[in-house]
């Protein structure tokens, strides 16, 4: 039998990858322009870590991780999720010295043992941001603008920005109290997983997808009318940031996350064209957490975007990253070596450029060319070169032109 990819794994193959790297470019140059460093944080960690950053009673850490014990008999878990690592090393390495806002971003696989079925897999890949330092709110919309700037740049007009807030220590207990006394009434008809969570995350009863639990959660009390003299004005803030950056949002009542460490601000940038999965990036504050994983008392902000995701909704955008600036048609051998040399000095000049090599047709080369997407196709037959000339063809219009080789390269730019 043939070996197969483990379920909910998946290749990412060439045709696709090119979205990815173009995705993970302006990724990167939109997270550094707005002050971000990289840091490349493990794949795997002591389990303590999760179980301790992400919360025992969450779904993450009761059933998605993949924890197995190494050589040495130690518990180690392969990351499902960046921010404990982030704040891990933050720690470690003292990263608050000197350094009142340290902003970190991370690229790379996560693993959730989760059911894999359209945008849930079992490896997936994040793009993560955090700042630490700081509990501006203005700061929460800095980071929100970065994103909406983001999603604008990858040109994906379809997302939502859903927002909430889910208090903090202060004001949360009273809210999980309220909630506990209105869900204990009608506990014989709440699913069953929200039976159990009344006692152990009364919160995540709101965002559970089963109808019957959702009808009686519309009547639920509401955090609003709980929140603290710090969580209310913060959230006000951060609402009139937004809409000073004229950036729209739905306030999400029903907005709770699935890990513990959030406080105060939680978001999510939705898609209507994903199906059930259809969070592309999401985060919030956790400004407890530097604190629970043993470092001084420090906020925290920061969101994950999923590439998986991302990537389908620029390819259900037919947004294309990848065309080539131009595709070099051959005719006759004596034309290899001349078309090699346009190549490369062509690319060197920051084209993207595909050649023939094999001996095909004019026609069948053509084919090639229009699907790889080129957007000009330099024809060079034996009769042109002895000119020093090729014929450009615009695969748009359809024109051509015979021109000089040497005025390709200022002609393709001009034209790009
Ligand atoms: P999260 O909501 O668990 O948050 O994941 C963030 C994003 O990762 C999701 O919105 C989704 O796009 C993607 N994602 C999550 N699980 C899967 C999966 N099984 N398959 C495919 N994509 C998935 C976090 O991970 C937090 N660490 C985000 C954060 C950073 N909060 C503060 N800082």
């Amino acid at each position: 039998m043939n070996i197969r990819a483990i379920k909910g794994i998946k290749d990412v193959l060439p045709g696709t990858v090119e979205i990815w790297q173009w995705i993970e470019g302006e990724t990167r140059k939109r997270l550094e322009d707005y002050g971000f460093s990289e840091i490349k944080i493990p794949i795997f960690e002591i389990t303590e870590l999760f179980t301790r950053g992400i919360g025992e009673t969450t779904d993450i850490v009761e059933k998605e991780m993949y924890t197995f014990e190494d050589r040495d008999g130690k518990k180690i878990t392969l990351r499902p999720e960046g921010t404990a690592s982030v704040v891990r090393a933050y720690i470690e390495h003292r990263l608050f010295d000197g350094n009142p806002l340290a902003k970190l971003y991370y690229i790379g696989p996560m693993f959730r043992h989760e059911r894999p079925q359209a945008g849930r897999l079992r490896q997936f890949y994040q793009i993560g941001a955090e700042m630490l330092g700081s509990q501006a709110p203005l700061v929460d919309v800095e980071l929100l603008a970065l994103l909406n700037d983001l999603f604008s740049s990858l040109e994906i007009p379809t997302l939502a920005l859903e927002i909430n807030t889910v208090g903090c220590e202060t004001c949360r207990p009273n809210f999980k109290k309220a909630l506990q006394g209105f869900l204990r009434d009608f506990i014989t008809v709440l699913c069953l997983n929200c039976q159990r969570r009344i006692d152990t995350n009364p919160l995540r009863v709101l965002d559970c997808k089963e109808e019957g639990c959702r009808k009686i959660t519309k009547s639920a009390p509401s955090i609003q009318s709980y929140l603290c003299p710090s969580c209310k004005p913060h959230f006000n803030t951060v609402l009139d940031g937004l809409s000073h950056l004229e950036i729209s949002y739905q306030i999400n009542p029903r907005l709770v996350r699935g890990l513990d460490y959030y406080t105060k601000t939680a978001f999510e940038f939705t898609s209507t064209s994903l199906g059930a999965q259809n969070a592309v990036a999401a985060g919030g504050r956790y400004d407890g957490l530097v604190q629970t994983l043993g470092g001084p008392e420090t906020p925290g902000i920061g969101f994950a975007l999923g590439m998986e995701r991302l990537v389908s909704l620029v390819k259900k955008e037919k947004i294309s990253p990848t065309s080539l600036s131009c595709f070099i048609a051959v005719l006759g051998e004596k034309a290899q070596k001349t078309a090699l040399s346009i190549a490369t000095q062509l690319r060197t000049n920051g084209f993207r450029v595909e050649m023939e090599h094999q001996n095909t047709s004019l026609k069948s080369q053509m084919r090639r060319a229009n699907k790889l997407g080129a957007r000009y196709v330099v024809i060079l037959g034996e009769d042109e070169l002895q000119r020093g000339k090729v014929t450009l063809r615009n695969m748009g219009n359809k024109e051509q032109n015979e021109i000089e080789i040497k005025d390709l390269s200022a002609i393709l730019a001009k034209e790009s």
